[in-house]
């Protein structure tokens, strides 16, 4: 590449779809990148599949298996331990997404795996790697330059997340909502599956995780000062075609990019996904706390991002208190 090496940015979910194609990005716009997936070889795989072998000499994989907390924690000290430069930049990419199951599938220490992945797997994991990230404030040389660059949390959020938006209002199976926080409150084993205690949703409880990921970011952004450390999410679009689709009816996953791309004009490609989520981690112009990014629901050429309102079950501070702290105690932190 002939540029040098300025800081490092570490991703997770990178085997496909919007994590996938936010490496190349990073890898140009000059970053380190550490790549944490559950399995290594598909991640190293597939990322020779699109990159150089000069970009693939700035990357360094990590496995962790976000389903499960010993796997984050022993991934987490590995990090640690491996890399002296500290953290810039966490992107907080990897979901599952699995609408069809009958009964919920449980993560290794009991919990419902998509709360488990997708909430708290990454908490713990920006838990554990916070006092890294926040050390990493420093003058780095950036493409020959030296610049100095906050340190920086990115999480995937979605529109179903948010009540604010028609798209958070869609009552398939129901729209998120983590209610009185009751199955958190009771440990969220089984019998429990769902943050509210209520009867298993599987596509709820996706929602629902998401949901969580929005409220960590408002949250921590509450807890750590903007001067400090910049927290936010974002929307990259509907991008219909990715894998996060795989366990959906084979005409949904046919019809669903087709009505995005013709009725609601959602669509978002994954290639244009993934360079959002490179800019929103680490431009300037996106270096505001607490934002939730978005283009829009109907995307149109050139259209800038902007603060997407969010709704009341994502802001309220006595939720998002009670959220942080719940999850501080199921993850074992508290
Ligand atoms: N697609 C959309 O329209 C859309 C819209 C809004 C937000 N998002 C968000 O964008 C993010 C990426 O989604 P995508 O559409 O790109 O989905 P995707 O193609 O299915 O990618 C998901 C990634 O997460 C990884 N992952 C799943 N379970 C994991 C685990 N237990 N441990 C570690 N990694 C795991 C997958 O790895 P494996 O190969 O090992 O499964 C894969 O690399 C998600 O947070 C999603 O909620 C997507």
């Amino acid at each position: 590449m002939g540029k040098s090496i300025k800081g490092l940015v570490l991703i997770t979910g990178t085997t496909s779809g919007v994590g996938l194609n936010t490496l190349k990005p990073l890898l140009r716009f000059g970053w380190e990148v550490i790549a944490v997936n559950r399995s290594n070889k598909r991640a190293v795989e597939v990322a020779q599949q699109s990159l150089t072998d000069s970009e693939m000499k700035n990357i360094h994989f990590i496995e962790i298996n976000l389903s499960d907390l010993d796997d984050v924690r022993n991934g987490c000290s590995e990090i640690l331990k491996k890399f002296e430069k500290p953290i810039n930049s966490l992107i907080c990419n990897a979901a599952v997404y699995k609408p069809r199951l009958r009964k919920p599938e449980r993560s290794p220490q009991g919990f419902e795996n998509s709360m488990a992945v997708n909430h708290f797997g990454h908490f713990l994991l920006i838990n554990l790697l916070l006092d890294n990230i926040l050390s990493s404030e420093r003058e780095i040389d950036f493409n020959g330059r030296t610049t100095k660059f906050k340190p920086r949390i990115t999480v995937l959020g979605t529109v179903t997340a948010n009540y604010s938006e028609l798209g958070g209002r869609i009552p398939i199976p129901a729209p998120a909502d983590l209610g009185n926080l009751s199955g958190f409150k009771n440990g969220f084993l089984s019998p429990i599956s769902m943050a509210n205690g209520k009867k298993f949703k599987p596509g709820k409880a996706y929602k629902d995780s998401k949901l969580c990921n929005m409220v960590t970011v408002q949250e921590l952004s509450k807890r750590f000062s903007k001067e400090r450390i910049i927290i936010n999410s974002l929307y990259p679009g509907c991008v219909a075609d990715t894998k996060l689709f795989r366990d959906t009816p084979w005409l949904f996953r046919f019809l669903f990019p087709i009505f995005q791309k013709l009725i609601t004009k959602g669509y978002v490609s994954q290639r244009l996904a993934g360079e959002r989520v490179a800019q929103v981690a680490t431009y300037k112009e996106y270096a505001k706390p607490a934002v939730h990014w978005s283009w829009g629901n109907r995307q149109k050429l050139g259209r800038k991002a902007f603060s997407q309102k969010l709704s009341k079950r994502i802001i309220d501070s006595d939720i998002s208190r009670q959220t942080y702290e719940l999850t501080r105690k199921l993850v074992g932190l508290a």
